[in-house]
């Protein structure tokens, strides 16, 4: 699936924007900065298709990239602390739940947890309003190796005890680092499954 071609289609800011959905769709959710842009580009090997940054509140329009002719990846805005206006955030937010809740397409979602800090209370929000949904969503750790291994172990302990809470989970969890390119392979395998 990830060795053809990837491309960017659009940046969507309302839901009638949105492309036909025809395709297999798969979204990276998570907390501004947790690393869905650097995800997605380590997984379509294009460093800089999905524009990441050091700056909370990079990506703040959905992002469809098309992916072998099949699939839609999708980038989302980060939720929680942003550098960026007040109203534009609250906007972009409204815009993150209404995808979440209303893509008819969606197969999973992944959503992102840095493995520093583990499952905080605006992922709890989202993971409640994927299973209100009915969106099956996935947990893939990020950031994997700017962690001990004790603290990595304790925040995936942690995660997992959160996950298995909710009932649109899947209950693998996937530990990844973009930086080493850990867990890439599986994270890939598993979007390839996807029907
Ligand atoms: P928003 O678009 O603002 O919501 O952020 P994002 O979730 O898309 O994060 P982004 O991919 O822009 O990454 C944020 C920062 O984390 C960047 O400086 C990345 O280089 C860094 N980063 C992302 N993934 C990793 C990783 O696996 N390891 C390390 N060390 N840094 C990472
Ligand atoms: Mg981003």
């Amino acid at each position: 699936l990830f060795s053809g071609e990837t491309d960017f289609l659009k940046g969507v800011v309302a839901m009638d924007g949105m492309p036909p959905d025809d395709r297999i769709e798969i979204c990276f959710a998570g907390r501004s900065n947790v690393g869905k842009s650097t995800l997605i580009n380590a997984l379509t090997g294009r460093k800089a298709l999905a524009r990441a940054s050091n700056t909370p509140g990079r990506t703040q329009e959905i992002n469809f990239f098309t992916c072998a002719d099949s699939h839609y990846v999708v980038d989302l805005p980060g939720y929680g602390f942003a550098k960026a206006p007040k109203d534009t955030v609250a906007k972009w937010q409204r815009l993150l739940k209404a995808y979440l809740s209303g893509r008819a397409t969606l197969r999973r979602a992944f959503v992102l947890i840095d493995s520093r800090h583990g499952v905080k209370a605006v992922d709890e929000e989202i993971m409640s309003l994927l299973d209100r949904s009915a969106v099956t969503f996935q947990v893939v750790m990020t950031k994997a190796d700017k962690v001990k291994e004790v603290e990595r172990a304790k925040n995936l302990e942690q995660t997992r005890e959160a996950v298995s809470k909710h009932p649109a989970a899947y209950p693998e969890i996937i530990v990844t680092s973009s930086e080493k390119g850990w867990g890439i392979d599986v994270l890939r395998a598993v979007i390839s499954t996807l029907e």
